[in-house]
């Protein structure tokens, strides 16, 4: 099996470029540390994603082992029941009541930061939109946002550096948490309810997705304390920084086209076909992980039962099996949707719609109000083998 390493500087400076090499010579590798196996290729993603009993999310999706078989790391069939606890509330039509929240919040950023005519972006928008628009979702303050960003950064710097790192953090937002989750089951308690419900949600306590998991059932009985944690932990951890590149990666994809540019500008509409366009072609998770349950033949090779897999999600929406020019950026594509930036089965993101409908709206706004945008230096990522964050995004405007 060939040994490839995604970390060296020449894979990090294009990693579409060491995806597709992983995807068209070996799409079954082992990565150099020895630490995981990865899978490259639509098809081959796809039967990742949608074997549970080969591939487990068990552990979690990421490369170090997280608390095994609770909330939302479980497989189907017991997992079908977990996510019934939020689906319907993060689904196209539930997150539209984040609209007018999402339109409030990109013009209070912006109204911080226009009239300085530059700095980098992912500082000044990048980070705090979707900081406020998830502590919104969340029913949580969103004035706490640098410390919502310490948080979420500790966790950037953990997945690139040492898994341990995140722990010292850890304590520290299920605290916060804790306190939130005690605040509202004040509020119930105060109202006389001792056995909370969805009516309550919106009449007694805020209508967040932290007040429907505190009053949902499951297999009877309400959330426990370690279930919720873990449960709000990913939402809160999983929709910052993918939003925010995804925002400044269309962003980028844009003015390097100024044709394109110019064509969103007069019809803000395909602003959504760019957004979609990004998520495809610069996915900004690259990839996940699963657990190998057994030994798995796949594309001639084996993966050892208990292994970590990657599974290349930018390989899969760059396969030219799927995508006509793959690797051209396009507003008018046709088979554009069949990507799969997040996800897809069992596990495919409830953040979807509430991400694409926050960068939508967000957008719209920074490109009404900030049309003379430029490029004032090169975007610079973090350098971790499965995100694409943005770093900085040095910008100038009129
Ligand atoms: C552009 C933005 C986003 C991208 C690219 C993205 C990508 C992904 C992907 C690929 C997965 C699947 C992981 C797997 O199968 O192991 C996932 C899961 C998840 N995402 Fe997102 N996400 C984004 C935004 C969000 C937002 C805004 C939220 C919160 C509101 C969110 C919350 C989650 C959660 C909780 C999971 C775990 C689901 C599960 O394991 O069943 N994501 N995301």
């Amino acid at each position: 099996m060939k040994i490839v390493d995604a970390s060296t500087p020449e894979a990090m400076a294009n990693r579409p470029r060491f995806h597709s090499a992983l995807r068209e010579t070996s799409p079954v590798a082992r990565s150099a540390d020895g630490e995981y196996y990865l899978v490259a290729g639509f098809e081959n993603v796809k039967a990742v994603l949608e074997n549970h009993e080969h591939f487990s999310k068990s552990w979690g999706s990421q490369l170090a082992p997280m608390e095994h078989l609770i909330a939302l790391n479980q497989d189907p069939p017991a997992f079908n029941e977990f996510k019934r606890l939020y689906n319907a509330y993060m689904s196209p039509a539930g997150v539209k009541r984040w609209a007018r929240d999402c339109e409030r919040i990109a013009n209070e950023v912006i109204d911080g930061f226009e009239g300085s005519g530059s700095g980098d972006l992912q500082e000044l928008f990048g980070k705090p939109v979707p900081a406020k628009v998830t502590a919104r979702a969340l029913g949580f303050p969103e004035d706490r946002v640098d410390t919502y960003r310490r948080w979420t950064d500790t966790f950037l710097d953990a997945i690139i550096r040492a898994p341990d790192v995140q722990k010292r953090v850890m304590d520290e937002i299920y605290a916060f948490f804790d306190e939130q989750f005690d605040f509202k089951r004040q509020q119930l308690r105060d109202a006389g309810i001792e056995s909370p419900n969805r009516e309550h949600v919106g009449t007694v306590i805020d209508d967040s997705l932290t007040s429907v998991l505190l009053t949902a059932t499951y297999h009877g009985r309400y959330l426990t304390n370690e279930e919720l944690r873990r449960t709000v932990r990913g939402f809160f951890i999983g929709g910052v920084d993918t939003t925010g590149a995804l925002m400044l990666n269309t962003l980028q994809h844009l003015l390097a086209r100024p044709h394109l540019w110019e064509q969103v500008k007069e019809s803000p509409d395909l602003v959504e076909n760019a957004i979609e366009e990004t998520l495809r072609i610069d996915p900004p998770a690259i990839g996940m992980f699963r657990g190998a349950t057994r030994d798995v033949e796949m594309a001639g090779e084996v993966i050892p039962q208990n292994s970590r897999v990657l599974f290349s999600v930018l390989s899969a929406n760059r396969d030219p099996d799927m995508f006509e020019d793959p690797d051209e950026f396009r507003l008018d594509r046709r088979d554009g949707k069949r990507h799969i930036a997040f996800g897809t089965g069992a596990h495919f993101c409830p953040g979807a719609w509430t991400a694409r409908m926050e960068a939508a709206i967000a957008l719209r706004i920074f490109i009404r109000r900030l049309p003379k945008l430029r490029l004032v230096g090169p975007v610079e990522y973090f350098p971790t083998i499965n995100f694409l964050i943005v770093r900085r995004f040095p910008a100038a405007w009129d």
